[in-house]
Parts: C-alpha cells; structure tokens; sequence
C-alpha cells in the first residue's frame, strides 16, 4: 500500500514563540511515526524557522500560496525560486479560502501548479464543491471542471507524483466532514479522471482529504481506497490531535 500523505496547514496562524513550541511537540510525537509522510505548510515568514526546526527530521514543510509569475514587478508576491530558498518541498493551491477571497480564477491557479511543478515543488491542488452544488448533485461536475482548466493547458501527466486535495467547502472548519462514502467517491470520480488520460501518472498521484478531520473520523477515512491521506485545518494546530490523526493514517 502507497505510503499516506498527512499536511497540515496552519493557515494564519502562530507567532515565533507558538510556532516552536508546536513544531517541538510534532518532532516528540510525530517524527516516530515512519512509515507515513507528514508536512506542515506554514505562512511564508515562519519558512525560515520551519526549515531550521525541522531540517533534519522526517516532517517535510512547505507554503500555502505561491505566484503565478516567476520573477517580476509583482509587489506582495512570493516566487517558487523563493520558496527553494528555505527548503519548502510542498506548497497548497488554490485553496477555497483564497479562492473566493482573493478571487483567485482556475486559471490563474492552473499557472500556479505549473509554476510549482516546473520548480520542483509538490503542488498540492485543492478542489472541492459548495454545499449548494453538493445538494444540487453537481460536485463531480464542479470538480471536474476545476481539474480540466489544468489538463486542457498542461495535460494529464502534470499530476504524476502530484497532489489533489478534495476539500468540500461545506467540511472545511466546520466539524462536518464529508462521510467516507462520500470522499471515497469523489477520490474515485478524481482518479479516475486522470487515469483515463494518463494511467501512470493516476497511480502516482496522492488524493488527500480535507476538512473537518479530527481523530476520530481519520480512521474511517484514511481506510478508503482511493483516499491517500488528509489535509489538516484546525487540528494541526495541537500536537495530540494532529499525532492522532497521523496515527491514524499508519
Ligand atoms: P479544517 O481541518 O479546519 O476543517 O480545515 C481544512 C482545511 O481547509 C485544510 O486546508
């Protein structure tokens, strides 16, 4: 069985002192666990003291946002070259959060896995339908459409050794996660997708859970076929729940 992926994603959260503390306590209790992957993606000006905490231990760090543009006049910006700079190895895209806060477009979000890709860096691609097109029965349609304005530009194959996360936006921060039927589905319709057009890169691809998982219903989760492990809100920021659910996920 493919070794499962565990992010955490701290959004905007922590300050220096917080962010040690918290990463000490995942060395103590997570950096046991081997036969998993885990990665923290933490806001860019913590990067350099994520990197110095956990150079050398077997929890990889990354980013939660990176520019469409590689080097340029774009004030506020952060580069995938930058992000090499301080070891990242991962970053999230187009995450729901800035999606429609930031009014981030498929397209420029297709741009920005590519940009991740050519660099090196494992984009981790989120998606994910609204409670409305879930009740209307158009996820699949949803979701589909954010992966197609990726394979129409760049093909299939970007997604070998790629990440996908299927957040629901219904699930993220709200303590209703989706129900392993439901993930599993989606996984399913996701991988699937991809495999129609590229078998191989299918087969390496991780389809991470997001939202709402806690502990608890890690297990249910993380047993399904196609769900390769989680990305992690809220209880990423405790070292025991987050220990929980990376137990979970072995
Ligand atoms: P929660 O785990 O807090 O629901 O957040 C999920 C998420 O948005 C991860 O990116």
């Amino acid at each position: 069985m493919p070794r499962k992926l565990v992010v955490a994603n701290w959004k905007m959260h922590g300050n220096l002192a917080s962010n040690k503390q918290l990463l000490e306590a995942y060395i103590q209790k997570i950096t046991p666990i081997n036969n998993i992957d885990v990665v923290v993606c933490v806001p860019y000006p913590y990067l350099a003291q994520a990197q110095s905490i956990l150079q050398n231990t077997n929890i990889a760090w990354g980013a939660q946002n990176i520019s469409k543009d590689a080097v340029g006049a774009y004030t506020g910006e952060v580069s995938a070259v930058m992000l090499k700079d301080f070891g990242a190895r991962y970053v999230i895209i187009g995450h729901s959060e800035r999606a429609t806060a930031y009014c981030e477009s498929d397209e420029n979000i297709a741009t920005k896995f590519a940009q991740a890709k050519a660099h090196g860096i494992i984009p981790i691609l989120c998606v994910g339908e609204t409670l409305i097109e879930r009740e209307a029965g158009v996820m699949q349609m949803v979701v589909g459409k954010q992966l197609d304005t990726i394979i129409n530009t760049y093909g299939a194959g970007v997604f070998a050794n790629a990440v996908v996360s299927y957040e629901p936006i219904w699930a993220i921060g709200t303590g209703l996660a989706a129900s392993s039927d439901q993930a599993q589905s989606m996984h399913e319709f996701i991988r699937g997708k991809v495999a129609v057009l590229d078998k191989s890169a299918a087969a390496s691809l991780k389809i991470l859970y997001g939202g709402s998982v806690n502990p608890q219903n890690a297990v249910q989760l993380f047993v399904m076929q196609d769900i390769d492990g989680g990305l992690i809100g809220k209880c990423s920021l405790n070292a025991q729940e987050f220990e929980g659910i990376c137990r979970a996920a072995t």
